[in-house]
């Protein structure tokens, strides 16, 4: 694998959900694969999750880790070309980029959107440039539209739980007091897209993800509908996308309550955490037995080490 921007990078999901399974049987096999590669981590926004378990993961296959938190640590950077760099940027991508790529052997980014900007956001300018001109392999942390490691421990999580051949997979927005990114969920629903699911997005009117996703997922406007009979209940709060990042309204009575769980299929709860607890899902539902987000978080490790195998696999 060459680059992991989207599920457009996997040619069979199966077979690399089944290569994260197997990484969690058996962690450390591959541990020579990575010996004497590096990966660099570079951050331009706060992580938990996606940080630890991608070193993990990449510290399974041998190999050694450098994180850059851009904020604190790094030159500002400038990104567009042409420009005359006599204000607060003291560093070019171009350069910063080639450099990184003198030092890794792979480079993981995340770079969220600034959600004012739509167009801008969708260009992608800092992955891309990082793509274009540190001469690695790069692997998303998480994008301004898209999450796919995230949505690769998904699909892992789904197919360690399902107990139907063809699961009911509901994908709802919840509330939020600040208006978030839509990358988790747009991933989220191009990956189910690639599974034998049946996936159904619910929202309030207002918030439909771009069609460029959304393809013919079926949307169903009333929550309770769309939770009846539901295997999987991935809850996630996203920003309008038509008017682009604003929130609309507040609407509390979207979260997910022990009763709404109560009416599906014996449902389990997803979440990508972190999660406001009581506003997105209340307690009730992320302390019962349904909840897997701590499972969901586990897989993150193998999630990322079944990337990086294929990644170190083709250098
Ligand atoms: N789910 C996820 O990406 O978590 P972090 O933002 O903590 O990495």
């Amino acid at each position: 694998m060459k680059q992991f921007l989207s599920v457009h990078d996997v040619d069979d999901v199966d077979a690399l959900v089944a290569e994260a399974l197997r990484q969690k049987a058996s962690p450390f096999s591959s541990e020579e694969l990575g010996r004497h590669r590096t990966i660099g981590l570079v951050f331009f926004n706060s992580s938990l999750r996606t940080r630890l378990s991608t070193q993990r993961a990449a510290q399974n296959l041998g190999m050694q880790v450098i994180v850059l938190n851009t904020g604190q640590d790094a030159w500002q950077l400038e990104f567009a070309d042409g420009t005359v760099m006599d204000g607060g940027s003291a560093e070019h991508i171009r350069e910063a980029a080639g450099v990184l790529g003198e030092y890794c052997d792979i480079i993981g980014v995340r770079a969220f959107p600034s959600l004012k900007d739509r167009e801008d956001d969708e260009r992608e300018a800092v992955i891309s440039s990082m793509v274009r001109f540190s001469g690695r392999p790069v692997v998303s942390l998480e994008s301004a539209t898209r999450h796919p490691l995230q949505s690769l421990a998904d699909c892992v999580t789904i197919e360690e739980l399902r107990t139907v051949r063809r699961p009911k997979v509901v994908l709802t927005w919840a509330p939020h007091p600040r208006a978030l990114p839509q990358a988790v969920p747009n991933s989220f629903v191009e990956w189910m897209q690639r599974r034998e699911v049946d996936l159904v997005v619910t929202h309030p009117e207002g918030y439909e993800l771009s069609p460029e996703f959304m393809r013919d997922t079926a949307v169903e406007y009333d929550q309770a509908a769309a939770l009846s009979g539901a295997h999987f209940v991935y809850a996630k709060n996203w920003s309008s996308y038509s008017q682009y990042g604003k929130i609309l309204r507040h609407d509390p009575a979207w979260m997910v309550t022990a009763e709404k769980m109560a009416a599906t299929a014996d449902a389990r709860f997803m979440h990508c955490l972190p999660v406001r607890r009581n506003v997105v899902a209340d307690d009730a539902v992320l302390d019962s037995p349904a909840s897997v987000v701590l499972q969901q978080a586990g897989n993150r490790i193998w999630s990322a080490q079944a990337v990086l195998k294929r990644m170190l696999e083709a250098l």
